[in-house]
């Protein structure tokens, strides 16, 4: 890449995972994702519409001190399925990836529906299997095609 000292914006950082190759303006869903919202007093940085060669523009999120969980991933995917997972430690990239779309979430986003059985007081974790215009809820086939994050479950 063409990072250098006058382009950089955002400093390193020692220990956590980066997210580097966000489509342009889907940060803040990123950080939804992740349940971010600045009260936990963790260090974030988030960059947004830096130039990319790939992507034209790009949304960079950093965030010290944490790795992510692969459900944290799979929703990543859907939303900034170019994105690039670098786990930092003592300052250097120790590991690259690239997220995968899965075929199924689970357990991550709530049905929509309130009579889906997935959203009542029974052990049955939601599952939706993942298409190209949206998820499909496998119990109930409600459709969620915009706004993913606002259906992701708390932890
Ligand atoms: N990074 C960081 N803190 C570090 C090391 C790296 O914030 N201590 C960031 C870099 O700024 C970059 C990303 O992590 O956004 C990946 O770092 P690196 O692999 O060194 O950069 P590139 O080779 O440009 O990555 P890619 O090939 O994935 O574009
Ligand atoms: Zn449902």
């Amino acid at each position: 890449m063409s990072d250098n000292d006058q382009q950089l914006r955002v400093s390193k950082i020692q220990n956590g995972t980066v997210i580097d190759h966000i489509a342009g303006g889907q940060a803040l869903n990123v950080l939804a994702i992740l349940g971010i919202d600045g009260t936990s007093g963790d260090s974030v940085s988030v960059a947004m519409n830096m130039p990319s060669d790939r992507l034209g523009h790009k949304d960079v999120v950093k965030v010290e001190g944490r790795e992510l969980s692969q459900n944290e991933v799979d929703v990543l995917s859907l939303i900034a399925p170019a994105a690039t997972i670098n786990i930092i430690r003592d300052y250097e990239v120790v590991e690259k990836g690239r997220v995968e779309r899965p075929s199924v979430v689970e357990g991550v986003l709530e049905c929509p529906n309130h009579n889906c059985i997935t959203t009542e007081n029974e052990p049955v974790d939601s599952r939706f299997a993942v298409g190209d215009d949206g998820v499909r809820c496998e119990y109930c086939d409600t459709i969620i095609r915009d706004d993913l994050p606002a259906h992701i479950l708390a932890e």
